[in-house]
């Protein structure tokens, strides 16, 4: 997150204009707004092709990560601590065997986050390099680190009752609404008994959808995420906002969500 730049996220059965000028993916909002009912997302193939291209050219570091903002990551990785803390007052709470972490990055947060709490933790994303870095970076965490899928998630199912707790941090913007339900329901197969989804993300404090068309991705009103959620067969569990973010950034808000329907 580049501070000219903002984040990103998708919207309904949205496509993106290719001819249209495309803005950035993390956390400062952006002056490119459209509704839902403009549908920014015309044409996945290359929604997904742009963000391809930007992270390839994104240094495989946390400030890579970050656009930027590296020094919050101390202050993020607390802030899920406590958000996950909390989850497991609940009944049922989730396990404690295994976790995914999704859009996963250099695994800044698998590392930092799930590898303390979690006996194994997989990770998905789609960039090959960020993968290879993941790996190196994990390499102490073994027998921890488990596999790591090099793909969109778009095109990733997770294994069936697999997932005590699955994160999604940073990454949902870059997913179309419709991908994005989908996604979500097959998250909902993916968790064991008891398991939870958890999705960490930016938002618009508008009601309008904020199209980043550098690193092509969306920033969505949390009304929306709650409709695409809804959808996707989860319910929201608990919500809090991470504090002590700097100002000119997005609202983060945790989103710890179940499945609506026993799968
Ligand atoms: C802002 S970074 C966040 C990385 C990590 N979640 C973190 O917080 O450190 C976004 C990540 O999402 C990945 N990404 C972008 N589009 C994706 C997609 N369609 N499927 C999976 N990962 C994607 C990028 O390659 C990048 O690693």
């Amino acid at each position: 997150m580049e501070s000219n730049e903002a984040v990103a996220a998708a919207t309904s059965e949205t496509e993106l204009k290719a001819e249209e000028p495309i803005h950035n993916n993390t956390h400062q909002p952006t002056s490119d707004t459209c509704s839902t009912e403009e549908n920014v997302l015309a044409n996945s193939i290359t929604y997904y092709s742009n963000a391809k291209k930007y992270w390839s050219n994104i240094s495989p570091t946390v400030d890579g990560m970050l656009g930027g903002f590296g020094s919050i990551s101390f202050i993020d990785i607390r802030g899920s601590e406590q958000f996950l803390k909390h989850l497991y007052k609940q009944k049922p709470a989730p396990g404690r065997k295994r976790a995914l972490d999704c859009g996963a990055g250099i695994g800044r947060i698998a590392k930092n986050l799930l590898v303390p709490l979690y006996e194994q933790v997989d990770l998905v994303e789609q960039d090959e390099h960020f993968c290879q870095t993941a790996r190196v970076e994990l390499a102490d965490c073994n027998p921890k680190l488990g596999s790591i899928f090099n793909s969109g998630l778009q095109d990733f199912a997770p294994e069936a009752g697999r997932y005590d707790i699955i994160w999604a941090q940073w990454v949902l913007g870059h997913l179309t609404d419709r991908d994005a339900v989908q996604f979500f329901i097959r998250c909902t197969k993916g968790l064991a008994r008891g398991g939870m989804m958890v999705i960490k993300e930016n938002f618009t404090t508008t009601n309008i959808v904020e199209v980043d068309r550098k690193d092509s991705s969306v920033t969505r009103p949390l009304a929306v995420m709650k409709q695409l959620l809804k959808q996707g067969n989860l319910r929201v569990v608990k919500e809090q906002r991470q504090t002590s973010f700097p100002k000119e950034l997005y609202p983060v808000y945790m989103l710890a969500l179940r499945p609506l329907i026993k799968n």
